[in-house]
């Protein structure tokens, strides 16, 4: 059986792929320091699979904590998730954001050479496209500038792990880069669970639609776009979960390092997505339009076709199933895995 460690799978995407890869077969260790996260996840991954996931509370970035999971476990492949990913406090903390998300990175890469692991699949983000590239984003535009830390990380990381499957030729990197994951997983035992008040949008509306927040700030409905709010490339968290099984597939058979968007090609704007969660929902979303936010593009969505072309890989899920699944899951958890 097939064993993949996951960094940072008790977190959103992280615990999403772990379903994805058990139901394809694969046997999951996560490693995860609960920075971000709550280890009642694993019990859910168990209640939705019926195999429990072996688990580390462990600190990546520690090699002497890190050891012990590639000594006890026969890891063929690594998905690594782990790192702060808070554009805001990205700002205020960035040696925090530049220590933690690189030493991860560096430990990892170190300990998957010692034991020979050959298999890394990494969890980047269209944010590294920066602001100069126009959409559709394809994957053969240069990275662009950043905006924050995070972002800065994330292009970094990627090049650490270029120029690392360049040095050693047994080594075979995919680069996923991310637009906007939203949803959760059917069963509503997994989601979203954003700490403090949410940066992102679609967990912002499922706090107001349960009751938690009361009313949604629109950040400006005054961009160059068809109602004036901005447009995002927002993917169902299960496919994008689903098309980290075929990056290992891909890794399997390559050797290199290889940049995949994961993206459905099609944006929709912030009013499209409140309108779209009332009537998946059947729960209202009292929303005012507020100033924009600094950062804020008016456009990011991908050409999703490598993905479909090199890893046989397209989403299938609808904005209806994102919003639906969204609230299924805030609904039935209304104060996230704190309840
Ligand atoms: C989407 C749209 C907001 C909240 C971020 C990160 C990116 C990636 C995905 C990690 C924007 C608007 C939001 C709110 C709003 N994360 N909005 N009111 O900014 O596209 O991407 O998450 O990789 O790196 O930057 O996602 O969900 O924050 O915003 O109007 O209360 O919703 O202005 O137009 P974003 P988002």
């Amino acid at each position: 059986m097939s064993k993949i460690l996951l960094t940072g799978g008790a977190g959103f995407i992280g615990s999403h792929t772990a379903v994805a890869l058990m139901d394809a077969g694969y046997d999951v260790v996560i490693a995860d320091n609960l920075y971000n996260s709550e280890d009642v996840v694993i019990d859910r991954l168990e209640q939705i699979t019926g195999k429990r996931p072996a688990f580390y509370a462990i600190d990546v970035a520690d090699a002497d904590q890190l050891a012990p999971v590639f000594a006890e476990h026969d890891i063929d492949g690594v998905i690594h998730f782990a790192g702060y990913k808070a554009v805001g406090e990205s700002v205020q903390k960035p040696l925090a954001y530049y220590r933690n998300n690189l030493d991860t990175t560096l430990t990892l890469l170190e300990t998957m050479a010692q034991a020979g692991v050959n298999r890394f699949v990494f969890s980047s983000s269209a944010t590294v496209y920066g602001e100069e590239n126009p959409c559709p984003l394809t994957e053969t535009m240069p990275k662009g500038s950043c905006s924050n830390p995070y972002g800065w990380t994330k292009s970094m990381i990627e090049q650490i792990l270029t120029d690392a499957a360049k040095a050693i030729p047994s080594l075979s990197v995919v680069l996923l880069r991310y637009f906007n994951p939203i949803g959760a997983h059917p069963s509503g035992l997994i989601g979203e669970d954003p700490q403090g008040i949410p940066n992102n949008l679609m967990p912002f509306i499922t706090q107001v639609a349960v009751g938690k927040r009361p009313q949604l700030t629109v950040f400006g409905d005054d961009y160059d776009t068809p109602d004036g709010t901005c447009r995002r490339d927002y993917i169902h968290v299960m496919d994008l979960a689903e098309g980290h099984v075929k990056a290992l597939e891909y890794a399997k058979g390559n050797t290199g390092a290889e940049v995949f968007n994961l993206g459905t090609g099609t944006p929709y704007s912030v009013l499209e997505v409140v309108h779209a969660f009332e009537e998946a929902s059947g729960v209202p979303v009292p929303y005012v339009i507020g100033e924009r936010r600094a950062g804020d593009l008016a456009d990011v969505w991908a050409d999703a076709d490598k993905a479909d072309r090199v890893l046989g890989w397209k989403t299938k899920r609808t904005l209806q199933d994102m919003c639906r699944d969204s609230w299924n899951w805030q609904s039935n958890n209304p104060s996230g895995y704190r309840g």
